[in-house]
């Protein structure tokens, strides 16, 4: 098992959900990068668990420890070496997951896969758990773009089919990208956040969960970056928001919906702006046109799935009997993963642009 990820900034996470800790190396950074720790650590606040009934209530501060690569807050060009401890673990609410794989979790293929032999505690390396540290390598990442003026934000475009209002795909405003920056249920327009939590708190009561899309965008990226076909600006960043566990899809620009306009509609047609720089007057292609970026926000959507971690009875094989058998799953589990993954998706789209530049 490997999980590693990049080719110029790279990135290998390691641990277990119910090990002793999580954690990640980070190599090639450039040194003397001055890093402020209260943001790193805001960010991941935004991922930990246990803030209100839409998560876990397993309480976890998920406190990253640097071993290397940084002095008085200052990159030194060496790898960076974070762990974040597990201080909050019930292991024994996985018993019956030994034999009983979860529906729609990574235990069935896992166990097949290693033989039996990986850790299945928490979910082991499948938890939502090893996010933690992509968010910690994000925040590093996203600050050293900050001073080459590239900004990256996300919002809860929709929990099951409550909406929030679209990004403008043309223009995101400073003020909007800051303030999201700062929530941990971040939406454009403030009147959606109760109606999602609703939602969540319905799907909770009735012992399942729910999904949703969490839209993305990064201001301030350079035109001709990237490549065409393989190298693409899509392919990269489709790769490591796969490695978020529970994406299951992504869209670019106007995304599926592309497909029902005519060439006339879908095409961003160019202009000179007032400073005289080249734009399009319309983003369908999410800043991104033959793998290379045009000069427009980068702007997609990833489809979250419902968190498989249902307290509901459910139909699942028992594969030392080999019969099927009930499964009742207790443990703590989020009844909605979106709202903690935002924070996932932008500090993976900072490594992905960071190897991209
Ligand atoms: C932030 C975050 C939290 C998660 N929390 C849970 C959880 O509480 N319970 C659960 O069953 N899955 C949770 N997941 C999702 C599983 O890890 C994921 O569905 C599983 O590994 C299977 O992988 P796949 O959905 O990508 O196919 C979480 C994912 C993320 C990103």
């Amino acid at each position: 098992m490997s999980s590693c990820w990049g080719n110029k900034v790279k990135i290998s996470i390691f641990g277990e959900s119910h090990g002793k800790g999580i954690g990640v190396v980070v190599d090639n950074l450039p040194a003397g990068e001055k890093i402020d720790m209260e943001q790193v650590l805001m960010h991941m606040g935004r991922r930990a668990p246990g803030k209100d009934k839409t998560a876990t209530p397993r309480l976890e501060k998920d406190l990253p420890q640097i071993l290397s690569g940084m002095l008085n807050d200052t990159t030194t060009g060496t790898p960076m070496c974070a762990v974040i401890e597990n201080t909050n673990t019930r292991s024994g609410d996985y018993g019956n997951l030994l034999t009983a794989p979860r529906p729609g979790h990574g235990d069935y293929p896992g166990f097949i896969r290693y033989n039996g032999f990986n850790d299945i505690r928490g979910g082991g390396h499948f938890s939502g758990r090893l996010t933690a540290p992509i968010v910690f390598a994000g925040s590093v990442c996203r600050q050293i773009l900050e001073k080459k003026g590239i900004k990256i934000a996300s919002h809860i475009q929709s929990v099951g089919k409550v909406c929030d209002s679209k990004f403008n795909p043309l223009k995101v405003d400073e003020s909007l990208i800051d303030s999201l920056n700062k929530q941990s249920f971040p939406v454009i327009d403030p009147s959606s956040e109760p109606k999602m939590r609703e939602y969540i708190e319905n799907a909770r009561m009735s012992q399942d969960s729910t999904g949703g899309v969490i839209e993305c965008v990064a201001t301030g990226v350079p035109a001709g970056i990237g490549s065409p076909m393989f190298g693409g600006v899509e392919n990269l960043i489709s790769s490591i928001m796969f490695g978020i566990p529970a994406v299951k899809g992504i869209e670019f620009g106007a995304g599926f919906a592309i497909t029902e306009m005519l060439g006339s509609q879908a095409n961003d047609q160019y202009a000179y702006d007032e400073n005289g720089k080249v734009v399009t007057l319309s983003n369908n292609n999410g800043g991104i046109t033959g793998g290379i970026t045009n000069g427009m926000p980068i702007l997609f959507r990833i489809a979250v799935k419902p968190t498989p971690s249902i307290s509901k009875p459910q139909q699942t094989v028992d594969l030392t009997k080999h019969e099927n058998t009930e499964l009742v799953i207790h443990g703590r589990h989020d009844p909605c993963i979106v709202p903690r993954a935002t924070v996932v998706a932008e500090s993976a789209l900072a490594i992905a642009l960071i190897n991209l530049l």
